[in-house]
């Protein structure tokens, strides 16, 4: 073999190399991947009844009216989550968690017998409904340093019924707050009632379209 039949040959191999490389340029240039916006798949679960809408129609209720509406019964399964650590009953023993019999507007960590964090001595003053709304929420955010481990309930619905329940575990349960009439937003009142608003509260439209809704982006 001369070097001119090498120099041919390897006049082929870079050649054809230079081709290969030169097809995936124009080839990535024609099908070039687009990152996904949103990363993952967006999986669209059914929830129970009208949670999906609720989670979406949260931020306009006010609290008042969401525990004017709350079911004692659904505040008592949500308690569920509770009764690891917490006791409801009159008299009931402290756990954990202290006893919660007549917490509503009782003064805050002040259960007899109930070793408090120095987080939750520092709150002072009621657990009224608002302030049980946003414990409850995010317990550690609202009282920083508070022994109670306990992520939250993120659903708004879901808390009020807690609440509701807890202020039936009482010897004097707290009169309610007044129901306030809700006005819609600015520009959506109307049409956004009328659009949106049927449209959520029907069960059968597809969850993703709910979801997609309030952020339309
Ligand atoms: C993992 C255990 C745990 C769970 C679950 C838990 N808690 Fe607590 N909770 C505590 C502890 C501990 C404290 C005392 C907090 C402190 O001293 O900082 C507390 C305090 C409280 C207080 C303040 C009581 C007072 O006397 O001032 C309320 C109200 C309360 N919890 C409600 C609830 C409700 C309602 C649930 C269920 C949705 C719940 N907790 C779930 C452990 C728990």
């Amino acid at each position: 073999m001369d070097s001119f039949e090498l120099n041919k040959i390897m006049g082929a191999i870079l050649g054809t190399c230079l081709f290969v490389l030169s097809l995936s340029i124009v080839s990535n240039g024609i099908f070039a991947a687009h990152p996904p916006k949103k990363a993952g798949y967006e999986i669209a679960v059914k929830d129970d009844k009208a949670g999906a809408t609720q989670a979406a129609a949260e931020p306009q209720i006010p609290l008042a009216n969401l525990l004017n509406e709350a079911n004692p019964e659904k505040g008592a399964s949500v308690a569920r989550q509770c009764v690891a650590c917490h006791e409801f009953a009159k008299g009931g023993a402290n756990k954990v968690g202290p006893g919660l019999y007549g917490v509503v507007n009782n003064d805050v960590g002040t259960h007899a017998g109930f070793n408090y964090s120095s987080g939750m001595k520092n709150k002072k003053g009621k657990w009224t409904f608002e302030d049980l709304d946003k414990f409850l929420e995010n317990p550690s955010k609202t009282v920083p340093g508070t022994s109670m481990t306990f992520l939250g309930i993120r659903r708004a619905t879901d808390r009020a019924a807690v609440i509701v329940y807890l202020n039936k575990q009482s010897d004097s349960p707290a009169e309610l707050p007044k129901p306030v009439a809700v006005s819609a937003p600015d520009g959506q009142k109307k049409d956004g009632e009328k659009k949106d608003a049927p449209a959520a509260k029907k069960d059968d439209s597809p969850p993703a379209e709910k979801k997609d809704a309030p952020a339309k982006q």
